[in-house]
């Protein structure tokens, strides 16, 4: 199998994390925080040590103020809902995915409002546009790293330039930047940085992260265990362990532990160079192609590891159908839980077909589907003339 949708997730995982799941889980794991013997002491040193990898991959100072969640649709709704408060206004994008829109959806109807700032056709953000939006009442710029349709990077120092000289929180989604481009809290002036352990950091899938600068009150998604000041009833509002109510998950966090450092090892200007030669090989290869249209930036420099498709007369789910039976190629076809970004760059009717190296994919492999889908769109353009009965030297004039 070609697995083409490290977008959605990454695979394969490094050994490194296969192995620290696997020895997790029978050689060791009690529940950390909970006890004071060796074994829970030496789970939660694996936690920690976690914690301390994902903090200097994004020059994070306290590693204290990372929460581990299970994906980063729960860091977000932790962020967006433990900091927004009635009246509160909030810009956004018009590329983000429904992990940031259903969340500020539902807080609209608790009296938070929200400015989506629209980009243009190659999903590209233009700050000003942002600065526009500032109103006496905005809190928050809450915003993706990069396009999960597009790949297209979106401009976070700038952003983050911006939300400091106004006094508003940076929130950014970092579900397909981090592991793939530099996110630096610090330079990019990020306050609170969401983050999935399953695609770009190479853990397992069930792990996410959330940092929460300093200064900033932040009120828990969940209330419970947190094996500190049990014989109170409210809730520790202390980090980490007063937002990880309940047993966390061990065995993953200290795997994505590895996958952290197996990202810090390799460093992320060499896997952003890898998989700017891979999207520029897959893209300038399908550039050329009859009967494909290809969405966002042309320049892979300005995107992730993305090229969206469709191929013309066909169903986007149709087309990811026969990649996957006829060719063994794993992609993503439709919506991409993004709708708005959809229709940003005008594929809000049909979807389209989004094709994700990752940092194991080969030149094989993306030579392998260029060729796949080459045969497709000639197929389908045979197809369709034997329908309208037009001669083949016709077609095209
Ligand atoms: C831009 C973006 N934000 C948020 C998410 C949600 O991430 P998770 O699946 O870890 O909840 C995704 C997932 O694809 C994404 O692409």
């Amino acid at each position: 199998m070609i697995y083409l949708d490290n977008g959605a997730t990454s695979f394969p995982k490094p050994p490194e994390v296969t192995e620290a799941i696997v020895t997790a889980v029978t050689d060791y794991c009690a529940n950390p925080g909970r006890a004071g013997h060796a074994m829970a002491a030496r789970t939660a040193e694996g936690v920690f040590r976690a914690r301390d990898s994902i903090a200097e991959l994004f020059s994070i100072e306290d590693p204290a103020r990372i929460v581990f969640t299970k994906n980063c649709t729960e860091s977000l709704n932790l962020a967006l809902k433990g900091l927004l408060r009635p009246g509160d206004h909030v810009i956004t994008t018009s590329m983000e995915h429904n992990s940031v829109i259903r969340p500020l959806h539902q807080l609209s109807c608790k009296g938070v409002s929200y400015t989506m700032v629209g980009c243009d056709m190659q999903g590209r953000l233009h700050v000003d546009e942002m600065k526009k939006a500032i109103r006496p009442e905005t809190r928050m710029i809450v915003m993706t790293a990069a396009s999960n349709v597009t790949g297209t990077k979106m401009p976070l120092e700038e952003a983050g330039r911006v939300a400091l000289r106004h006094g508003l929180i940076f929130l950014v989604d970092g579900a397909q930047g981090a592991g793939h481009m530099e996110i630096d809290v610090k330079k990019q002036h990020i306050d609170v940085l969401a983050v999935p352990g399953h695609k770009g950091l190479l853990g397992p899938q069930g792990t996410g992260a959330l940092y929460v600068r300093k200064g900033l009150k932040l009120r828990p998604l969940m209330e419970g265990g947190t094996g500190t000041r049990s014989r109170e009833r409210e809730q520790p509002m202390e980090f980490p362990e007063g937002y990880e109510a309940g047993t966390v998950n061990s065995p993953g966090i200290i795997a994505l532990g590895e996958g952290a450092r197996v990202v810090q090892r390799m460093g992320i200007s060499a896997i952003e160079e890898y998989e700017r030669h891979l999207t520029e090989r897959l893209g300038k290869a399908l550039a050329g192609v009859d009967g494909v249209s290809i969405y966002g930036p042309e320049d892979a420099g300005e995107k992730t590891a993305v090229v969206a498709i469709n191929i013309d007369g066909m169903d986007c789910e149709e087309v990811a159908d026969i990649l996957d039976r006829r060719y063994g190629i794993a992609v993503r076809a439709g919506f991409h839980c993004s709708g708005c970004a959809h229709d940003t760059i005008g594929t809000g009717d049909i979807g389209c077909v989004r094709i994700c190296p990752g940092i194991y994919t080969t030149e094989n492999e993306i030579d392998a589907a260029v060729a796949a889908i080459k045969e497709i769109s000639s197929q389908a353009m045979e197809q369709s003339r034997c329908q309208t009965g037009a001669p083949e030297d016709n077609v095209g004039s």
